[in-house]
C-alpha cells in the first residue's frame, strides 16, 4: 500500500506563518502607491482585512483573497480550514460572501486524489457559508498552496473596520490562539492530527454566525486573528484608529497543548517576526513571561474574529454569541487612553 500523504511534509512553513513579515511588507507598500478612486471605501492603506468598493447606494463588494501552505496533514481538513480563513475576512468586516474562487498550487506526485480532497474540502466550506465556488486557477508547484479569492458584499453605510474603536470598548475574542504552535509541532512529527483537533474544529469554524451577530448588535471595530499573532493584528487596530489598549492576558483563551509544546521550545519562525512588529508598542509586566508572549505572537490561521463593542452592548454581544453557537466569546480587554497604539499587558 502507498504511504498515506502528509501534506504538513510538502511545505517549509505551514499556513499564515508562510506570511511576508508585516516589516519588509509595509515597506514594500509604501513603494507602490496605488489609485484611489471614489468608489473605494476602504483600501489597504490602513491594514484592513478586505477592501469595500462602493456599486450603488446601497451596495458595496467587500472583496478579499487568501491562500497558504499546509498545516494539517489531512486534505480534506487542509481545504476546509483554507475556505475558513479565506472568508473569515469578508466576515471581520461584516460582509456576506458571495462567491469565490480557488487558488491552487499542486505537486502532481502526490498524486490528483489529494487535491480533490482539499477541493472537496474547500467547497464543502464555501457552500456552508451561503457562497458559491464560481472558478479558480492553478498551477504545478513544490508545495501545495490553497486557498479562495472571496467577494462578499455589505451596506456602503454599514461596514466594520480596524479603525473605529473607540475609548471605554470592550475587546471579545471567538477563538483560542496557539494554533501556530500546534501546526508546527504536527509538522514536527511532535504531536498527531488527532491531539491538536480542537483547534482544527476551531480553525475549520466559519466566523460567520460572529459576524453576524457583531453586525446585528452594532460594534466599533473588529479584525480577524491570523498571521500576525494576536498582539499583531491588535496593534494594526490601534495604529488605525489611533487608540491604546488593556489586555487582561489571564484572560486571553489559550489552547493548553500549544502552552505545554511553547514551554519546551516549539515556536513558528513567524513568531520573531511578529515580536519584532510590536516590540516597541507592548508594555507590562506579562511581557516578561516569554511563553506568554510566544503565545500571544503566535502567527494564527483562521483565527477568531477581535470585536471592539461599546461597553453597554458587550453583555448583549456576549449573549448573543452564546445564543448563535459560538463557543469562545471572551472579553479579554478594553480600549484606553494611552500612549498610541501601545498595548499594556496586566
Ligand atoms: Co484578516
Ligand atoms: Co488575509
Ligand atoms: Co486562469
Amino acid at each position: 500500500m502507498r504511504e498515506k500523504i502528509r501534506l504538513t511534509q510538502y511545505s517549509t512553513k505551514s499556513g499564515c506563518a508562510a506570511k511576508i513579515s508585516a516589516t519588509d511588507l509595509t515597506a514594500v507598500l509604501k513603494e507602490v502607491p496605488l489609485a484611489r478612486v471614489e468608489q473605494l471605501l476602504v483600501g489597504i492603506e490602513h491594514g484592513d482585512d478586505a477592501a469595500v468598493f462602493k456599486i450603488s447606494e446601497n451596495l458595496a463588494l467587500v472583496q478579499t483573497v487568501d491562500f497558504f501552505t499546509p498545516i494539517v496533514d489531512s486534505p480534506y481538513l487542509f481545504g476546509q480550514i483554507a475556505a475558513a480563513n479565506a472568508l473569515s475576512d469578508a466576515y471581520a468586516m461584516g460582509g456576506k460572501p458571495i462567491t469565490a474562487l480557488s487558488l491552487v498550487a499542486f505537486p502532481p506526485k502526490l498524486g490528483y486524489s489529494v487535491l480533490e480532497e482539499i477541493l472537496k474540502g474547500g467547497r464543502d466550506k464555501i457552500e456552508e457559508s451561503g457562497a458559491v465556488v464560481v472558478g479558480g486557477h492553478s498551477l504545478e508547484d513544490k508545495e501545495p498552496k490553497f486557498g479562495y479569492a472571496v467577494t462578499g458584499i455589505v451596506h456602503p453605510e454599514k461596514y466594520v473596520t480596524s479603525k473605529g474603536v473607540k475609548i471605554g470598548d470592550k475587546l471579545i475574542l471567538t477563538k483560542p490562539i496557539g494554533l501556530g504552535i500546534l501546526a508546527t509541532a504536527l509538522k514536527g512529527g511532535i504531536i498527531a492530527e488527532k491531539e491538536m483537533m480542537d483547534a482544527i474544529d476551531n480553525a475549520r469554524t466559519l466566523n460567520k454566525k460572529a459576524s453576524e451577530v457583531m453586525m446585528e448588535v452594532g460594534v466599533n471595530g473588529c479584525t480577524d486573528i491570523t498571521g500576525f499573532g494576536f498582539l499583531g493584528h491588535l496593534h494594526i487596530m490601534l495604529k488605525a484608529s489611533n487608540k491604546s489598549a488593556l489586555i487582561y492576558t489571564k484572560k486571553m483563551p489559550i489552547y493548553l497543548k500549544a502552552l505545554e509544546l511553547a514551554q519546551i521550545g516549539f515556536v513558528p519562525a513567524g513568531t520573531h517576526e511578529n515580536k519584532k512588529f510590536v516590540k516597541d508598542y507592548v508594555e507590562g509586566e506579562p511581557t516578561k513571561d516569554a511563553v506568554l508572549m510566544d503565545i500571544l505572537l503566535d502567527p494564527q490561521t483562521s483565527g477568531g474574529l477581535l470585536i471592539s463593542v461599546p461597553s453597554v452592548k458587550s453583555d448583549l454581544l456576549i449573549q448573543r454569541l452564546d445564543e448563535e453557537g459560538v463557543k469562545t466569546k471572551e472579553l479579554v480587554g478594553e480600549i484606553v487612553k494611552g500612549k498610541e497604539s501601545h498595548i499594556e499587558l496586566v
